[in-house]
């Protein structure tokens, strides 16, 4: 893989993310080696939505490796705050960065940007769509908890409609062989139907259970999630679904010994204090191995020949996208670009069905 953006792992081949999961182990086991590797070179952080992890690991992970850093985290201290256009904030950001990390509210969005960028551009999360540099930092975690990417039975609980990071990793795991999946969630949060159906269209399997004591048994590892309070249309809805799922130390004795409980952070009430000290809770080792999966990849796409702008899409469909969190509504020059799949058209941006 060379000076690829990275949108969704799913333009990558399973053999490029392995080397990307073996450079990361390699560079963990001996950081002190690489610390000059990206010497002269730039990433640019552009967060027009709030994080934490992301934001600072892709940060020190760029500094651990010798390059600098700039950005923003608050596009109300930069000119998005007058109006420019994102197609404009990224053509002139990659002048000055060879790298762009960008988390965005709007589904999409990353992709969009791709259009325009003369770097590579890498998703930091667009909305509850994908969070493929989550995934690289969840595929790290079990690799190193697990020993294994296959054959695992992984419980998702909590948001699984607007959480991308959920969709982004089962995605992935699908390709790995002999994976299953219990969605554990309410019927309103339930996973999206265009995710389900390529699990349904790998090797893999999924069952949809409403209680976690249920699935608990079964599982080799429980990834739980936040409820995404900011992705819903009013307090009310979300009200009456915060705090159905809760992990604790009651359910955990229902639990396989080896059982690894994954996180992406930040967590609110779905889980109890006390499972932060249970061996098997590995969410906060999962935020090193995270930074690690980012060195990796940074060095991964910095690594090759001068980046050129890909060739922009022309719109082929006269059709306006009926997801109201798509790009393609704020950023209104954006080509409309669908793929056709049986009669369903589904937008190349936000993946929602038309
Ligand atoms: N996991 C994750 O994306 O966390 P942040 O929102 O803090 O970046």
């Amino acid at each position: 893989m060379k000076n690829r953006h990275l949108i969704d792992l799913d333009c990558y081949t399973l053999e490029e993310i392995n080397d990307i999961l073996q450079l990361a182990k390699m560079i963990m086991k001996k950081p002190s080696y690489y610390t000059d590797s990206c010497h002269g070179k730039v990433l640019a952080t552009l967060f027009y939505e709030p994080s934490t992890r992301t934001q600072m690991s892709f940060q020190t992970a760029m500094l651990r490796l010798g390059g600098s850093v700039i950005g923003f985290d608050n596009p109300g201290n930069s000119s998005v705050s007058k109006g420019e256009t994102l197609k404009d904030t990224v053509r002139v950001v990659s002048n000055y960065a060879d790298i762009i990390a960008m988390r965005n509210p709007l589904e999409g969005a990353a992709k969009a940007a791709s259009m325009y960028s003369r770097s590579p551009i890498i998703n930091a999360g667009d909305g509850g769509h994908l969070h493929p540099t989550q995934t690289l930092a969840d595929l790290f975690t079990l690799l190193e908890t697990k020993g294994t990417l296959s054959n695992l039975t992984v419980g998702f609980c909590g948001d699984l409609k607007f959480g991308r990071t959920v969709h982004s990793l089962v995605k992935t795991l699908c390709r790995y062989e002999g994976n299953k999946f219990v969605l554990i969630s309410t019927k309103e949060l339930g996973l999206p139907d265009y995710v389900k159906d390529i699990i349904v269209q790998s090797k893999c399997e999924y069952t949809e259970v409403s209680s976690l004591s249920e699935a608990m048994p079964h599982l080799d590892v429980l990834y739980m999630t936040r409820i995404q309070q900011e992705r819903f249309n009013s307090v009310e809805e979300y009200e009456q679904q915060k705090g159905v799922f809760v992990l604790d130390s009651e359910k955990l004795k229902l639990a396989k010994y080896g059982l690894k409980i994954l996180h992406p952070l930040p967590k609110i009430d779905e889980i109890a204090e006390e499972v932060d000290d249970d061996p098997r809770a590995v969410y906060f080792d999962q935020t090193e191995y995270g930074m690690y999966a980012r060195m990796a990849l940074i060095l991964n796409m910095l690594d090759g020949d001068e980046h050129k702008v890909d060739t922009r899409p022309q719109s082929n469909a006269d059709l306006i996208c009926s997801n109201p969190k798509c790009i393609t509504h704020a950023e209104t020059y954006l080509p409309k670009i669908y793929k056709k799949s049986g009669n369903e058209m589904f937008c190349e941006y936000c993946d929602h069905s038309n």
